[in-house]
C-alpha cells in the first residue's frame, strides 16, 4: 500500500516532535494529530509558536513550516481514523494507581480507548502502529479489540482490516529533534510484511535503510522496555558511585571519564545527579519489575527493583546531608531552587527529581524560592499542591529572573543542569544571599572555584571535602 495519509492518536511529548518530523521529511503524506485534549489541539494552532505545549529544542521552526500544509492538529478522531492509511497509537501509558498491579503495571486505558476508537472509525485496510511503550504482549490486545469489528454478528467478514506493529520510540527530551532526525536505530516489529515495508519507507525518506531493524512484536515491545532499564540502571549505577566519592575523596567526573573511555563501557550516561526522572524510567522499569514477577522470575525482579530503590536513595541522601550542613536544620531558613524541569532543554516536570526533594524541603520547614527558565509557575503549583492543600502559610514562591532567586536565601539548590547555571556572577550572588551561603550543587554544573573564591560554601555531588 501506498501510504498517503497518516493519523497519530496523542498529540504529547512524543506524537507532536515524532509527526512533525515525519511531516517535514515526507511532504507527500498528510499527517494529522489527534487529541481528546482540546486545551493541547489548541495550544498546537496558535499562531503565537513560542507557546506550544512542548517545548523542545528546534520544533518551533518544523512546525512553523510545516502546519496548515501536512501537519494538522485536531480533535475529530472520527474524521482523520477514517481517512488514515497508517495510525500511529502514541497516547500516555501510566502506572496503575489502584486494583491489581497498582504502583507497577501499566494502566492501559488510554490505549484500549485508542484502539476502539480506531476499530470503530477506520475504513478499508489499516496499519496501526504502538507507538506508544507497551507491556510485551500488548499488541495482541489492540488486535483482539481491532478484530472484533472486522466481522459483523453472523460472523462475516465487513470491510475493513488491521494490521499491527509495534515501532517504539527512543527519542529523549530535550534533544527530541535531532534525535527524530538523526536516530541510532529505528525498531519495527510485526508479522505482515507488507505493513513493515510501509513503515519501513517512510523513515527510509531520511534515514538508512541500515538503522531500521525489523523484529518480530514481542522482540520489539521488550527492546524498548530494557533500553530503558540499561539506561537508568546506569544513573543508578553512577550514583552509587557519586556517594562512595563524597565518602572517599575521589571525584566522580574523573571516574566517569575514566570508565567511560573504555569503548565497552561507553561515556553516555554516567553523570551523577539527583537520580533520574521523566515520565518514563520509572514507570517501565516499575513494570519490568511486574512482568518479571508474573512470570515468576523474582530474582530478575529484584535486581531492576534495586535500580528504582538507589534512585530515591539518592534523593534522601541529598535532603539529608543540605540539613546536616546548615547546622542540622532549615526550619525557617530561605532556600533558592535552581531547576525544575527533570533534565535541561525541557518544560517537563513528569517525575522531577525536583518535586520530591522540593516537597522534602518543605516538609523540614524551609521556604524556597523556585526558578527555571522554561517551567511555568502553575506547572509547579500542580506538582507541589499536596503541600499546599494541608498549608496555610505560604511555603514556596516563584522567581521570573534568575538573580532574584537569590535574594537573601541560606542556601541554593541546583536541581537541573541548564547551560545557563554554568557561567553565573558569584561575586553579585554572593553581595545577596545571607552569610554564612550554602550551595548544593546536584548536577555539578557550577563552577565550584568561582563560588568559593566568593566567600561561599560548596557541595557537589561526587566530591569529598
Ligand atoms: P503525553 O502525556 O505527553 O501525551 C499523550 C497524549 O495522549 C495526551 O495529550 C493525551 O491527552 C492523549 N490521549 C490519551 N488518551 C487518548 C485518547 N483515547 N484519544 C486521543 N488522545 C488521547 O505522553 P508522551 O510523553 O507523549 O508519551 C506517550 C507514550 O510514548 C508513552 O507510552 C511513553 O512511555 C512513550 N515515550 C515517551 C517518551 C518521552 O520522552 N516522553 C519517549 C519515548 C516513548
Ligand atoms: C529517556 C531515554 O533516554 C529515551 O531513549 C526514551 O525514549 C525515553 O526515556 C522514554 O522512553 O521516555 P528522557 O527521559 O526524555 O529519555 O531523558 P534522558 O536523557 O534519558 O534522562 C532521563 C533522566 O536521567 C533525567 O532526569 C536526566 O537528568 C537523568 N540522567 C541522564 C542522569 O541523571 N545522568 C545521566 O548521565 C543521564
Amino acid at each position: 500500500m501506498h501510504i498517503k495519509n497518516i493519523c497519530c492518536i496523542g498529540a504529547g511529548y512524543v506524537g507532536g516532535p515524532t509527526m512533525a518530523v515525519i511531516a517535514k521529511n515526507c511532504p507527500n503524506i498528510q499527517v494529522n494529530v489527534v487529541d481528546i485534549n482540546q486545551q493541547r489541539i489548541s495550544q498546537w494552532n496558535k499562531i503565537d509558536l513560542s507557546d506550544l505545549p512542548i517545548y523542545e529544542p528546534g520544533l518551533k521552526d518544523i512546525v512553523e513550516k510545516c502546519r496548515g500544509i501536512n501537519l494538522h492538529f485536531s480533535t475529530d478522531m472520527k474524521k482523520n481514523i477514517a481517512k488514515a492509511d497508517l495510525i500511529f497509537i502514541s497516547v500516555n501509558t501510566p502506572t496503575k494507581t489502584r486494583g491489581i498491579g497498582s504502583g507497577q503495571a501499566i494502566d492501559l486505558k488510554y490505549v484500549e480507548a485508542s484502539s476502539r476508537e480506531i476499530s470503530k472509525y477506520a475504513k478499508g485496510h489499516t496499519i496501526v502502529v504502538e507507538k506508544s511503550t507497551l507491556p510485551v504482549k500488548t499488541a495482541e490486545t489492540i488486535k483482539a479489540i481491532l478484530d472484533a469489528t472486522t466481522k459483523n454478528k453472523d460472523n462475516l467478514s465487513i470491510s475493513k482490516s488491521f494490521s499491527v506493529l509495534s515501532n517504539p520510540e527512543f527519542l529523549a527530551e530535550g534533544s527530541a529533534i535531532s534525535d527524530l532526525e538523526n536516530p541510532d536505530r529505528v525498531l519495527i516489529g510485526g508479522e505482515d510484511q507488507e505493513a513493515i515495508d510501509d513503515l519501513v519507507n517512510i523513515y527510509s525518506k531520511w534515514i538508512e535503510k541500515t538503522k531500521v531493524l525489523t523484529t518480530d512484536l514481542w522482540s520489539s515491545e521488550l527492546s524498548k522496555l530494557i533500553s530503558n532499564a540499561f539506561l537508568a540502571q546506569r544513573i543508578s549505577s553512577i550514583n552509587t558511585i557519586s556517594a562512595l566519592c563524597e565518602a572517599t575523596g575521589a571525584r566522580i567526573k574523573d571516574v566517569s571519564l575514566a570508565v567511560g573511555m573504555d569503548r565497552r563501557i561507553g561515556r553516555y550516561f554516567l553523570n551523577s545527579g539527583p537520580g533520574f526522572g521523566g515520565s518514563c524510567f520509572k514507570k517501565d522499569i516499575s513494570n519490568l519489575v511486574y512482568i518479571s514477577n508474573h512470570y515468576g522470575l523474582f530474582e530478575v525482579a529484584e535486581y531492576w527493583q534495586k535500580v528504582l530503590d538507589i534512585n530515591s536513595w539518592q534523593q534522601k541522601r541529598f535532603v539529608e546531608l543540605i540539613v546536616k550542613n546548615m547546622f542540622g536544620t532549615i526550619s525557617s531558613k530561605k532556600i533558592a531552587i535552581l531547576g525544575f524541569s527533570f533534565k535541561a532543554n525541557t518544560n517537563d516536570t513528569r517525575e522531577s527529581p525536583a518535586i520530591n526533594i522540593c516537597k522534602k524541603l518543605i516538609e523540614e520547614g524551609a521556604f524556597l524560592k523556585i526558578y527555571d527558565p522554561k517551567v511555568k509557575k502553575h506547572q509547579i503549583m500542580k506538582d507541589l499542591s499536596s503541600i499546599h492543600e494541608s498549608n496555610e502559610k505560604k511555603k514556596w514562591e516563584y522567581s521570573d529572573t534568575i538573580y532574584s532567586t537569590f535574594k537573601n536565601a541560606d542556601a541554593a539548590i541546583f536541581l537541573t543542569e541548564w547551560g545557563e547555571f554554568a557561567s553565573l556572577n558569584w561575586e553579585e550572588i554572593s553581595k545577596v544571599m545571607r552569610q554564612p551561603a550554602w550551595v548544593f550543587d546536584t548536577r555539578s554544573i557550577v563552577n565550584i572555584n568561582n563560588v568559593r573564591e566568593n566567600g561561599i560554601n560548596i557541595w557537589q555531588v561526587g566530591y569529598g571535602n
